[in-house]
């Protein structure tokens, strides 16, 4: 059986999530003192600090400190990652991609702006990011791993995005297998490398990371499952994105394969996976139990 904290899906009733607001300012900050044509930094602004649920930085200050490191050495990376996920969202709306016109409650930056600066705008945010952790990471071997990650983690969303948008598949694979690689590629890449990354700055042991790669393996996966099932049961006030966008593009999901139920106990056993790679951490890995948690739930 899955563990629950038995938390209400959307609230935050234990201030999991107050520790984005930190990363917030760190962007805005790192964002404002940077020289940059001021409608670009506008579009960047709009994208990235629009109202998210900052999953993948959260991710990354958790991981740093259930290995034993300290928030602040987390804010680089977290920042970094969260701007590699924006930039994903505002390519992923483009007309060329999904055509979404609705993004965390508000329009899309083409849609906002246009077509040329989102694109731009999702071009840069992938260059700040890597430049963030070049110039804030003071140890050099560190920067050099961390940035080795991101870029790993940056690469294989691109190529997820690629088999879901213009699959060409071994005719061998099963739509299943399909979707693992699809869903692990596009939406995983970035949430493993969020919690490495996190293990990487915090100093982890080679156990402790290998801990958190396969927990950041089967929260990944699973934040896609849920991602698929949200489009089909929630409405789009609620979602601050186009609802039932998937069945009408024919995206290949959770929900079109194996159906919703098998979907929901999919989730579960992800579920139960990522609390079974968090046990030899030990209690400082409560918060990262307690995310996984909140993730299989999440109504949005
Ligand atoms: C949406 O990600 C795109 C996916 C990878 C499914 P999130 O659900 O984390 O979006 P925000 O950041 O909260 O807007
Ligand atoms: C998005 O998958 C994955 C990335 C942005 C890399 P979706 O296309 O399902 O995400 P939403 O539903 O538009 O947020
Ligand atoms: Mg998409
Ligand atoms: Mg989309
Ligand atoms: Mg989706």
């Amino acid at each position: 059986m899955s563990s629950s904290t038995g938390s209400p899906a959307d609230s935050d009733t234990r201030g999991l999530t107050a520790p984005a607001a930190l990363v917030d300012n760190y962007l805005a900050e790192f964002l404002d003192g940077r020289a940059l044509p001021e409608n670009l930094r506008e579009a960047i602004r709009y994208a990235v600090l629009a109202p998210g649920k900052r999953m993948r930085p959260l991710l990354v200050m958790y991981a740093c400190e259930a290995v034993g490191g300290v928030r602040e050495q987390a804010l680089a990376p977290a920042a970094a990652i969260e701007m590699i996920h924006a930039f994903s969202l505002v390519h992923d709306d483009l007309p060329a991609m999904d055509n979404d016109e609705l993004r965390r409650g508000r329009p899309t930056l083409h849609v906002k702006t246009s077509e040329g600066l989102a694109i731009l705008a999702g071009d840069a945010l992938m260059g700040l990011a890597f430049e963030l952790l070049a110039t804030r990471i003071e140890d050099a071997e560190l920067s050099r791993s961390v940035i080795a990650e991101l870029a790993s983690g940056t690469n294989d969303m691109v190529a997820g995005q690629v088999y879901d948008t213009f699959p060409a598949f071994d005719r061998d694979i099963t739509p299943l297998e399909r979707l693992a690689a699809i869903h692990l590629h596009k939406t995983g890449a970035l949430m493993k490398a969020s919690v490495r990354m996190g293990a990487m700055v915090g100093e982890a042991s080679d156990e402790q990371l290998a801990a958190m790669t396969s927990y950041g393996e089967a929260i990944g996966l699973m934040f896609q499952v849920v991602d698929d099932v949200l489009d089909v049961t929630q409405t789009t006030e609620h979602l601050g994105k186009t609802a039932g966008k998937d069945a009408e593009q024919d995206k290949l999901t959770y929900p079109a394969v194996i159906g919703l139920d098998a979907s929901r106990r999919e989730i579960e056993r992800l579920q139960d996976a990522a609390h079974a790679a968090l046990r030899p951490m030990g209690a400082s890995a409560r918060p990262l139990h307690e995310l996984c948690d909140f993730l299989a739930v999440r109504t949005k």
